[in-house]
């Protein structure tokens, strides 16, 4: 039987003199005379554990096998190491291939690869340096989530990926279906289909969420989320993971004060546990990363409503792409000039026009604005999005039909309104709009581990 082993980052707590036993895959592989080199690692941590050979110390034919990409089992002492780098080092004293690696066609060699050419090859990636880190780090970042959450008692929800109601509009929809799309009758009988009518993937979980948040007080989804915009830019994704919480009983102002702890939450959470990758991105990726985190995680965020943000813009003196006027939605250049040039931290805004938001949100005493906000953050533009819902059944009977939507299809949802309505609030973190904050990497290709935008999904 083979059972798992110690993971490296275990390996460097023991004490000088301790027999260890590593499994890894080789990372580099340096040779000198009579003496040979090897960084081997196992994912569990950054730093690499540095494995030293000497000639006739192992089995010739695994000493040669043992290039970069091969995984193998080593088993000696830790003994202080002599090079610059690290403080130990496994002195090896037995040696076994599991997997060998051509070094003439293993793709991962020691020079610098391009991030394009990395996400060819998605099933390699992880074992380099960027990737590993990245991906601890999403690690990191799930389980600060689930803690944030669970700490103040809110119930994790799942919420269905297969929907059949049009949700909120939040995007265009992928349709899910078993008709044969070779011999389609037109027009097409959706009754014939898998469930007897359309069917399509989640934009969003937040109408099913607000149904447990109205029996359950304060709840909360993570799960995978689908978009089929054709949106070809580094902070978009076809599919994405997205967190709701929703909480009844609270207001907009409940729900941003709720945001603002979240994310300040999280940062010292994966600050905390994830030194050495933060280290990496802020030397390699992004040198302001780390002096950013930390200035987040212990500052306030600004808070302006809509009809402010707009002002500060147009007498910016910018010329804008997108020119600036009461009632139009922020683009990319204005959130970053808001967050990056004016504030130079999160910055919410709030009390959106009603006409460029989705109709579940509450109309103000104004009658043109709603209680909308977004979490702007320098160098991503908006990171999260919520409001809070609008509770009166008829306001909402009627921002359903002057939206052009059917009252029939949202019938479960303004029967809610109908029976024990509540004053309720919630909003949608992307999981990788915070990855891209957390790490300083500039695509949000490179902080999923398969990304699907258009034109590509490999795997
Ligand atoms: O602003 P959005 O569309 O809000 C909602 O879906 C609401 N139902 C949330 C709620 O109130 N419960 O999306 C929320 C967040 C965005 O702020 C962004 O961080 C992320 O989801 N997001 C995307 N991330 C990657 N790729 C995309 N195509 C994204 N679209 C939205
Ligand atoms: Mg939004």
């Amino acid at each position: 039987m083979i059972e798992p082993g110690g993971y490296i980052r275990d390996i460097f707590k023991k004490p000088l003199g301790a027999q260890v036993e590593a499994h890894g895959w080789v990372k580099t592989r340096r040779d000198s005379k009579g003496i040979h080199f090897i960084q081997l690692n196992d994912g569990s941590t950054f730093q690499d554990l540095q494995v030293v050979i000497e000639d006739g110390a192992v089995p010739e034919t695994a000493l040669a096998a043992a290039t970069t990409g091969a995984s193998l089992r080593v088993s000696g002492e830790l003994i202080p190491s002599p090079g610059a780098g690290q403080a130990v080092e496994l002195k090896a004293r037995d040696l076994h291939i599991f997997g060998p690696a051509d070094p003439a066609t293993y793709p991962l060699q020691k020079k610098g690869h391009t991030m394009e050419f990395l996400r060819e090859i998605a099933h390699l990636r992880v074992r380099s340096n960027t990737f590993g880190a990245v991906y601890r780090v999403r690690n990191e970042l799930s389980v600060a989530i689930h803690k944030f959450f669970q700490e103040r008692g809110f119930l994790y929800v799942h919420t269905p990926i297969i929907t059949t109601s049009d949700a909120e509009g939040a995007g265009a929809m992928f349709r899910v279906t078993t008709l044969d799309l070779m011999n389609l009758p037109r027009p097409v009988d959706n009754t014939a289909d898998f469930f007897g009518r359309p069917a399509c993937l989640a934009v969003s979980g937040q109408l099913e969420v607000e149904i447990f948040s109205l029996a359950f007080t304060n709840v909360y989804s993570f799960g995978p989320t689908f978009r089929a915009e054709n949106s070809n830019t580094p902070r978009h994704l076809a599919e994405f993971w997205m967190i709701e919480p929703e909480m009844a009983f609270c207001d907009l102002d409940g729900n941003r004060k709720v945001a603002e702890e979240f994310l300040k939450y999280i940062i010292a959470q994966v600050l905390d546990h994830c030194q050495a990758d933060l280290e990496f991105f802020n030397k390699r990726i992004d040198n302001t990363v780390l002096a950013t985190l930390e200035h987040v995680a212990s500052s306030s965020f600004e808070h302006v409503p809509y009809a402010e943000a707009v002002r500060l813009l147009e007498k910016s003196g910018r010329n804008w792409e997108f020119p600036v006027k009461w009632g139009i939605d922020l683009q990319s250049e204005h959130e970053r000039y808001l967050t990056e040039e004016v504030f130079k931290k999160p910055v919410v805004v709030t009390d959106y026009p009603a006409e460029i938001k989705a109709f579940y949100m509450r109309l103000n005493e104004d009658g043109k604005t709603v209680r909308a906000m977004d979490v702007l953050a320098p160098r991503i533009g908006e990171i999260i999005g919520g409001s809070q819902r609008e509770e009166r059944h008829d306001v909402l009977a009627e921002k359903i039909r002057a939206k052009g939507l059917s009252e029939e299809d949202y019938k479960w949802y303004l029967d809610l309104r109908k029976y024990g309505s509540a004053p309720h609030s919630g909003f949608g973190l992307g999981l990788e709009r915070m990855m891209m904050y957390l790490t300083g990497m500039k695509n949000i290709r490179d902080v999923i581990p398969f990304p699907r935008t258009p034109g590509s999904a490999e795997f």
